[in-house]
């Protein structure tokens, strides 16, 4: 169903606002041929990114060399070590494609995503122990294997490592990047005797497409949509050209391959995304300007900062706030993704959720001003929910993938208002279908950085066990 129109709410706004609403509009909207054109574009780009010379999507095999059977079964832990959280998870995988999660989360000090390494690391190792010794009081009597979902790009040439290649959605954590993150983390683990063995790293988008096929036979990728964006499918050995030379001998060329695509980095050669100037703005005031061009333009990390540039600079021009303390407006990041959420969730006709939320940073809004304000989150909203859907046309243009569940979590994917009418939207626009039924759906994800974390440590565990890489 479309998301309502709002022309018969805008009667008694101004002229002027009108038509600043309507110049953003322009400067926003995504037409079907350019979504078209985009996920064109990205087909080649993935295929770049697989070979050998490499390109600007990292797709980075994740060395799942196995479809999950939804037999695996057995207890396994898994941490997934997100923005504002670390969540350790315990898994009880039934074996019959079912399973059950025992969790804690730890929140993360905000300090702690620019601090230091060992900082980091020693305080999951902390939060380890804590729940081992909840879980299991009266001890193991064998490491638990671990699972460890870690949402950044990390180069692996085995299931049990990574080399963070750079932080991505704001982290900056010194020492880290070009370090392989899993001798880090175990280091502390065992100095602080926790009896458990790191055994596989994985991406978030990697473990959602895992835990989506144990109980989903349909889903074929695994995505996120949430403060960052990215996602992950199957690809087979022998067409990845640049793993020719890094292969085990006992790995077919015929072989699965989960691929982590990081396809946040699209098109960081600004060839075909339509960037305004406040896209701009946002990427060259981030810590790592050039990079990550595509999420930047969709994810929840930036879609509060883009309403708030794009208020800002309305100000400037004196159209909105007059005579406004703009004080608190000008912090940087000061609007999270809950911003725009909540501001399309408020009714045309009340938005008084809107004005309490300028009040807190003491501002005082005139009902025009509501309107406008609600009228551009709708149009950012749209943008990224467009946007988004054009990394999984492409991959299922590029596996051929005519019917497909494309398996999607993330804050943005499960909270924003409309993202997924305005996704489904998008695919339609993409493919042109004229069937009844969309035959390629997002739908919502099973835990990938629970169960999938933990359906891919029982995986490696059996590769293990019968003496394969
Ligand atoms: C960023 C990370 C990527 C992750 C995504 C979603 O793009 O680089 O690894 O999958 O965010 O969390």
């Amino acid at each position: 169903k479309a998301p309502p129109s709002r022309k018969g709410s805008m009667a008694d706004v101004p002229r002027s606002l009108l038509d600043q609403i309507k110049q953003i509009e322009t400067l926003f909207t995504v037409k079907p041929e350019k979504l078209i054109s985009i996920s064109d574009h990205f087909v080649k780009e993935l295929d770049k990114g697989l070979s050998k010379q490499g390109g600007n999507i990292p797709m980075i095999p994740g060395w799942v060399l196995d479809y999950p059977t939804g037999e695996e079964k057995g207890d396994y832990l898994a941490i997934d070590l997100g923005g504002t959280n670390l969540r350790v998870v315990l898994v009880k995988l039934g074996g019959d494609r079912t399973f059950d999660t025992t969790q804690s989360k730890y929140s993360l000090p905000s300090s702690m995503r620019t601090g230091t390494a060992d900082e980091l690391f020693s305080f999951i190792a902390d939060c380890l122990d804590k729940f081992v010794k909840e879980e299991f009081p009266e001890g193991v009597s064998s490491p638990l294997p671990l699972g460890f979902t870690f949402s950044y790009p990390a180069s692996q040439d085995a299931i049990n490592m990574g080399v963070l290649q750079r932080w991505t959605k704001g982290f900056d954590i010194d020492g880290v990047e070009g370090h392989d993150v899993v001798p880090m983390l175990q280091k502390f683990i065992s100095q602080k005797n926790v009896p458990i063995n790191v055994v596989a790293l994985i991406n978030d988008t990697t473990g959602t497409l895992i835990a989506s096929m144990y109980t989903d036979s349909e889903a074929k990728l695994g995505l996120i949509f949430g403060t960052g964006v990215n996602g992950a499918y199957y690809d087979v050995v022998k067409d990845i050209p640049k793993l020719e030379g890094k292969l085990p001998a006992d790995v077919s060329p015929d072989s699965p391959m989960a691929v982590n695509c990081e396809y946040g980095a699209f098109d960081n050669e600004h060839l075909v995304l339509p960037r305004t100037k406040y896209d701009i703005q946002i990427d060259q005031e981030s810590p790592r300007p050039g990079q990550q061009s595509y999420e930047k333009m969709i994810a929840g990390y930036y879609l509060g900062e883009l309403l708030r540039l794009i208020l800002l600079d309305l100000a400037k021009d004196g159209f909105i706030f007059e005579n406004q303390n703009l004080s608190k407006l000008q912090k940087p990041y000061v609007m999270d993704t809950s911003y725009p959420a909540r501001i399309e969730e408020d009714p045309y006709e009340n938005l008084s959720d809107v004005e309490s939320l300028f009040l807190q940073l003491g501002i005082v809004t005139t009902e025009p001003e509501r309107k406008l304000i609600r009228a551009i989150c709708e149009i950012i909203g749209t943008r990224a929910a467009r946007l988004s859907i054009c990394g999984i046309a492409a991959i299922c243009k590029k596996r051929g993938y005519k019917t497909a569940h494309c398996a999607a979590d993330g804050s943005v994917y499960t909270k924003y208002p409309n993202f997924k009418q305005r996704a489904a939207q998008g695919l339609r626009d993409i493919f042109q279908w004229n069937t009844k039924e969309d035959p390629i759906v997002i739908v919502p994800a099973e835990d990938g950085s629970g169960a999938g974390a933990a359906i891919i440590a029982a995986l490696t565990e059996k590769r293990l066990a019968a003496g394969l890489s």
